[in-house]
């Protein structure tokens, strides 16, 4: 028996982004990006690798789209690669790059396959970076620059543009921690990156609209629920600075809302980069937003010694909680500032290790299971959910980490670039077409300590 509580028209797709599927990193006139830089430069990517070949995606897009419509996915999230279409990232415009998503959307189209399109997935070019990057003003300019060039060529086929794929882990990680591109380790950067990613996706909402008014314009974030680990004051004040930074430093002003006042404060951020008129540009209505959910975060007071360890959490191969009740949790908290705005689960998923068969993948199938019906019930309590895409349709390049943690509903054979769909992509078909079957119990799940 199916339990169907997703409205008509629900999207059920998978997602990738460019960098770590294409390759090609150079083929028809690409420029480099900042991961192209960072992943080359010894010590910063485990073992080294990059994502020179990646998937060879960029060549084998036709078998990439023939598997999706063999799996009957309603829709594909991808993203562009700024520098494939810029290579210096402002000016120039490389029609041969251009051409390549052109291509890849009309294969989508004749599949039936509703293409979801994503301009910034991490891949700024490196001649921005070396202009300043995003704690520059001017790369948000560049940016809205290279939003209407897209726009303005795929507006008339893709009818929904995200600008920026979660900008905290942007500045988070590739400013402040240095862990990302281009791996600095600077926290006023990452407060001044934080701001002009804002004011890109405000400039970049304008550019759409202008060029494209039917095509749809959003963005997608990232959210943890942020659990205090006691019921101690200073946990829960823990709690409530990293649910601030997480969830809200760019949720509240894309929703009309200022930065969260406390904790900018404790941060020390002046605001120096905020211009009049930027909160109004950043609180532009938005058509809909994306939501990225992996897993909840129990937050610690560095001010308390380390708490005895619990249970054994089940968790994925990345040490990530499994803990489904966090995206309904998570959706209703956005709703909280979107209200009636439609949402899109835009990744979820999970990494385990290959054991025997790489096509079998029990604990997957578990988990996106438990999740979907996480989102059903989110669903039912009156979020406006519109769709939900997996992480990741293929095994990919998982940034820092390399190629170690696959994420696919499809296997990819590094060695071979062949891809053999997994237990968990029949699975999502199987969902995309019939609704969501009853859990199976016997399904094994992965604790780990
Ligand atoms: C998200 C990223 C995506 C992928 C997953 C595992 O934060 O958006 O590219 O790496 O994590």
């Amino acid at each position: 028996m199916s339990v169907n509580a997703f409205p008509d028209g629900f999207v059920w797709g998978a997602a990738t982004a460019a960098y770590q599927i294409e390759g090609a990193i150079d083929a028809d006139g690409k420029g480099p990006s900042i991961w192209d830089s960072f992943a080359h430069t010894p010590g910063r990517v485990s073992n080294g690798e990059t994502g020179d070949v990646a998937c060879d995606h960029y060549h084998r897009y036709r078998e990439d789209v023939a598997l999706m419509a063999e799996l009957g996915l309603d829709a594909y999230r991808f993203s562009i690669s700024w520098p494939r279409v810029l290579p210096e990232g402002t000016g120039r415009v490389n029609e041969a790059g251009l051409d390549f998503y052109d291509r890849l959307v009309d294969e989508l189209l004749r599949h039936g396959i509703t293409p979801h399109a994503t301009l910034y997935h991490w891949d700024l070019p490196q001649a921005l970076e070396t202009a300043g990057g995003w704690p520059a003003r001017p790369t948000a300019e560049a940016f809205a620059e290279y939003a209407a060039v897209v726009a303005g060529r795929l507006g008339d086929r893709v009818q929904h543009i995200a600008t920026l794929n979660e900008p905290y882990v942007v500045a988070d990680h590739g400013y402040r921690l240095g862990s990302h591109a281009p791996g600095r380790t600077d926290p006023e950067a990452a407060l001044a990156a934080a701001h002009h990613l804002l004011v890109a996706h405000g400039l970049a909402v304008q550019a759409i609209r202008a060029v494209a008014p039917r095509t749809a314009a959003g963005i997608v974030l990232n959210f943890h629920p942020a659990h205090s680990a006691s019921g101690h004051m200073l946990d829960q004040e823990a709690a409530t600075r990293a649910h601030d930074q997480v969830n809200r430093w760019f949720l509240d002003p894309v929703t009309g809302l200022d930065y969260p006042e406390d904790t900018a404060h404790a941060f020390g951020w002046r605001r120096g980069e905020v211009h009049p008129g930027d909160m109004e540009l950043i609180a532009a209505p938005l058509d809909f937003l994306g939501v990225n959910y992996y897993c909840r975060h129990i937050v610690r007071s560095p001010y308390l010694p380390a708490l005895a360890p619990g249970p054994p959490l089940e968790e994925t191969e990345m040490g990530w909680e499994v803990y489904p009740a966090g995206l309904t949790e998570v959706l209703e908290f956005v709703v909280s500032r979107t209200g009636d705005v439609p949402l899109y689960v835009t990744e979820n998923g999970a990494a385990y290790p290959v054991d025997g068969d790489p096509t079998r993948d029990p604990e997957r199938v578990s988990f996106l299971h438990r999740h979907f019906e996480a989102a059903r019930t989110a669903v039912e309590r009156g979020v406006p959910l519109r769709g939900y895409f997996v992480w990741s349709l293929l095994d990919n390049f998982e940034w820092a980490h390399g190629y170690r943690h696959r994420f696919g509903i499809v296997h990819v054979d590094f060695d071979t670039l062949e891809r053999r769909v997994r237990d968990s992509g029949r699975f999502l078909a199987a969902v995309a077409r019939d609704g969501l079957p009853e859990l199976d119990p016997s399904l094994p799940r992965a604790p780990r300590v």
